[in-house]
């Protein structure tokens, strides 16, 4: 029974690397990522057997810049910086790693590779990856998985100075088609222009998590959590679609009626939160 347990477990694992590398190919046909646009990570601690132990003075040890006490020993599966959606899609491990928290959170070792390998980190937004999932692990949630991607449609919003707005945001994108409410009724969180992979970005962005599921970054793109690496992209996936849509009839030359009060109403009533 126990070993069934830790198969099940391992399977978990092996699922979630899958996943990953399926979404980071879709990340990639949208277009949406660019280079090494755009970056996942999923807490896979449960999925690790309490009794399984690692030698960590084998593996690379790296100090964090803030300390995430709540995530002290906790294992993470994270893509590397610099590294390609197009390529994680092909090659998973050798374009994302495992990495474990030390006990006081405030540094990890990568432990899917040796020492050696040189040029291998996880993502430059680990921080606010790593700032939301300190949140994510608190009781009431499921969410283990964080995506950050360079979605176009959403990105271009926010260079529209009146839409740097949640109230206008989410009128719009709630308006341009019902999906959007159904599955995401929280709607999306607005965060303004701040520098990439710092701190200050991922403190404004945790500030915002406790409401949405799904935050936009200013002129740069979008954060969503949510259980399962699928769920997450879909949220992403519905939302550009409605900013798409938004996008097309501008460029045909009328502006979107989008739904009335009434009918968006009437959608809150049934789906909203
Ligand atoms: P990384 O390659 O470090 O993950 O950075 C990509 C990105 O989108 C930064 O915001
Ligand atoms: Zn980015």
């Amino acid at each position: 029974m126990k070993k069934f347990k830790k198969i099940k477990k391992i399977k978990k694992v092996k699922k979630t690397i899958l996943d990953v590398s399926e979404v980071a190919g879709y990340l990639w046909q949208r277009g949406w990522a660019e280079r090494n646009a755009g970056n996942i990570s999923v807490n896979i601690d449960d999925y690790i057997d309490k009794d399984f132990t690692v030698d960590l003075s084998q593996y690379a040890y790296f100090s964090l810049e803030k300390s995430f006490p709540a995530l002290g020993g906790k294992v993470f599966f994270v893509t590397g910086t610099g590294k390609r959606m197009r390529d994680i899609a092909r090659k998973p491990l050798k374009n994302a790693l495992i990495i474990k928290l030390n006990d006081k959170g405030d540094g990890y070792y990568i432990i899917s590779h040796k020492k050696t390998v040189d040029n291998f980190a996880p993502t430059s937004e680990l921080p606010t990856h790593l700032a939301i999932h300190e949140k994510l692990i608190l009781p009431g949630s499921k969410n283990r998985v964080v995506m950050h991607t360079h979605a176009n449609e959403l990105a271009a919003l926010t260079q529209i100075k009146e839409f740097n707005n949640e109230k206008i945001l989410n009128k719009i994108l709630f308006g341009m088609h019902p999906e959007a409410m159904i599955y995401i009724p929280k709607g999306i969180g607005f965060v303004e222009y701040a520098l990439p992979g710092t701190i200050d970005i991922a403190l404004k962005t945790i500030d915002m998590i406790d409401k949405y599921d799904v935050v936009l970054w200013e002129k740069h793109g979008v954060f969503a959590v949510g259980e399962d690496v699928m769920e997450t992209f879909d949220m992403i996936d519905i939302l550009a679609k409605s900013a798409k849509i938004y996008f097309m009839c501008k460029s045909a030359g009328f502006e979107p009626e989008g739904l009335s009060d009434d009918e968006l109403e009437e959608l809150i009533r049934e789906y909203g939160n």
